[in-house]
């Protein structure tokens, strides 16, 4: 996702994690106001651009090989290479950010919180969890007019044109009406649904749950048909109808389950209160 959806997911999940768990983020984030997932939402995206953040450029995804139109699926062993994956790095940094102080400095304990809130993020966005031409990254198409390519749109262009911008005010405007749902509204009678498969002791199979909910919207609504059917098309009408409901959906889930993964690790406990 871009910033809008990155920090739409934070505030969800600030708006839904326990007492507890927000006074240990924001002693571990230094940063006691309100928005304090939402400040560091996007940090792991500038942190890839600069040298030193070029090894974790490739922890932002999971490069499914199965491809659609054929058939689609996400394979731990297959798909995870050895230098790590979105998947992988969740648990590693789920774990190190547990870790003891005298094994792992508080320097690296925060950034392992910033990037357990962004990755929780892109692994809700299906594009994070397929390899269709670098994640789609290389399927021209046009939005509005525009020149753009699918996986540009679906981080970015589909969410904006929604809420109108993104802007702090713009995500805590959307976050506050998909917590509305989630609480009481459409979602209300599946969200604890979207805690199935949440394993405390298995950070690996947790996230691959994720991974596989995220990958079959790929097959349903991205590429239903494969990427020549969209590539050169224009995206910005009937396509953007069938794909708000996906990306309103996936947003509220990874902000539902950043706040339970969140709660698991300040406390302990599976479940929302
Ligand atoms: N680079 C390679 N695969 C990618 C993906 N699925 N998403 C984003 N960037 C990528
Ligand atoms: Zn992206
Ligand atoms: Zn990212």
């Amino acid at each position: 996702w871009g910033t809008l959806g990155h920090t739409t997911v934070a505030i969800i999940a600030q708006q839904l994690v326990d007492k507890k768990t927000a006074s240990l983020a924001q002693h571990l984030l230094n940063d006691t106001s309100s928005n304090y997932l939402a400040h560091i939402a996007t940090w792991a995206d500038s942190y890839r651009k600069e040298p030193e953040g070029e090894f974790s450029s490739p922890l932002h995804y999971i490069d499914a090989l199965d491809q659609p139109p054929k058939s689609c699926n996400v394979d731990y062993e297959r798909d995870c290479p050895e230098e790590g994956c979105i998947v992988s790095a969740i648990a590693n940094y789920t774990s190190r950010v547990q870790a003891k102080s005298h094994k792992i400095s508080l320097v690296e304990r925060q950034k392992a919180l910033k990037w357990i809130v962004h990755f929780i993020g892109d692994i809700h966005q299906p594009l994070h969890v397929e390899n269709l031409e670098i994640g789609g990254n290389l399927i021209n198409v046009t939005f509005d007019g525009k020149a753009a390519n699918l996986h540009h749109i679906w981080d970015t262009e589909i969410p904006e044109k929604l809420i109108g911008g993104y802007a702090l005010e713009d995500s805590t405007r959307w976050a506050t009406t998909l917590v509305g749902e989630i609480k009481n509204g459409s979602y209300a009678h599946y969200s604890k649904k979207w805690l199935r498969g949440i394993d405390k002791h298995d950070s690996i199979e947790t996230a691959m749950v994720w991974a596989r909910d995220s990958n079959s919207y790929v097959c349903s609504t991205v590429v239903p048909d494969g990427a020549d059917a969209v590539r050169d098309h224009e995206l910005g009408g009937a396509y953007y109808d069938k794909a708000i409901p996906v990306v309103q959906l996936q947003v509220a889930k990874a902000g539902y389950r950043l706040a339970a993964w969140l709660n698991i690790i300040a406390t302990g406990k599976t479940g929302l209160g």
